[in-house]
């Protein structure tokens, strides 16, 4: 079974459905308000355990009940959460999710506890690395120990997977040399680069900024167009399933979670295509670790 680490952010999401979202200075009426799990580590974490990974989780939550919610979500797929550290005094991280009707979403993160985890948590969890295949990590946690966590991993020869989301521009240029997979969405690579990202054109041009600073492959998630592979001399197009989606938060996530675990260094185009299958159930689905399927759904699902 392969052996993941992810290392990130745990937030408990207020999701909102709305008609549509507010401009600057309108109010609007949402419809409903759920508490769902959340938070791209460990939506990542428990989208690659349900898929069938070994997972475990490098975090950080505050000693509040939100923060028991996550952990305890985590463990009922098995997610070794022996390092996620319980911080006393500092609330767990929150996101407010806005979804409109076509499934679109907006989302605005209070990282509370997420901003805790230091290098010294890594070190502590460093048994946590050695034992695994893949490393993935994302940015809502503080970027030195992102930096941290890509060198420390890829030290010990593992497959480092990094999620940019979400985007800064400054993204500090050393990391790259530890990636070997970056998954931005079109939003996140423009960012990332400077460079537009409108058309075909533009993202493959993109993309080659990112192959140049460093990273081995690119996966750019297109929404419901699919997803582009971009490596050094190739790139390939992968167009999406159409489905009816009610809700795309965590299917970034889920992709990034989905790919890692069936990448082996050499297999980029079927990590995609799997990858590509899970996101399309999850979009089918409401919230973020309620959307994802089992590794038996998936085989199951009357979509494909
Ligand atoms: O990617 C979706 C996630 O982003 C949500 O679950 C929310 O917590 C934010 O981190």
């Amino acid at each position: 079974m392969k052996k993941i680490l992810v290392v990130g952010s745990l937030n408990m999401d207020f999701s909102i459905e709305i008609s549509k979202f507010p401009r600057n200075g309108e109010t609007v009426l949402g419809k409903t308000m759920s508490l769902i799990p959340g938070g791209k580590g460990a939506n990542q974490a428990y989208a690659a355990a349900k898929l069938g990974g070994n997972v475990s989780m490098v975090g950080a939550v505050g000693d509040d009940s939100f923060g028991e919610m996550l952990v305890s979500n985590l463990q009922l797929v098995n997610v070794d959460t022996s390092g996620i550290a319980r911080i006393k005094g500092v609330p767990t991280g929150n996101a407010f999710v806005m979804i409109e009707p076509d499934g679109n979403n907006r989302i605005i993160v209070i990282q509370g506890a997420n901003k805790c985890i230091d290098c010294k948590a890594i070190d502590k969890n460093i048994r946590l690395i050695d034992a695994c295949d893949v490393v993935i990590v994302q940015l809502e946690i503080p970027i030195e120990v992102v930096a941290y966590v890509c060198k420390e991993a890829k030290r010990r020869n593992k497959i480092v997977v990094l999620d940019p989301a979400p985007a800064i521009k400054n993204f500090p240029l050393d990391i790259f040399k530890y990636v070997d997979v970056i998954k931005p969405n079109e939003t996140e690579l423009a960012i990332l680069t400077g460079h537009e990202t409108e058309c075909r054109d533009d993202i493959l041009a993109a993309g080659k900024v990112l192959i140049q600073r460093g990273a081995k492959v690119v996966v750019a998630t297109l929404g419901g167009s699919g997803a582009v592979l971009i490596k050094k001399d190739m790139h390939q197009f992968f167009p999406a399933k159409k489905v009816d989606a009610v809700d795309t938060t965590a299917a970034g996530d889920c992709f990034t979670a989905a790919f890692a675990l069936a990448f082996n260094g050499n297999n980029s185009e079927y990590a995609i295509k799997f990858a590509g299958r899970v996101s399309s159930i999850v979009v089918t689905r409401k919230g973020a670790q309620s959307s994802i399927p089992s590794s038996a759904e998936l085989l199951n699902w009357s979509g494909f």
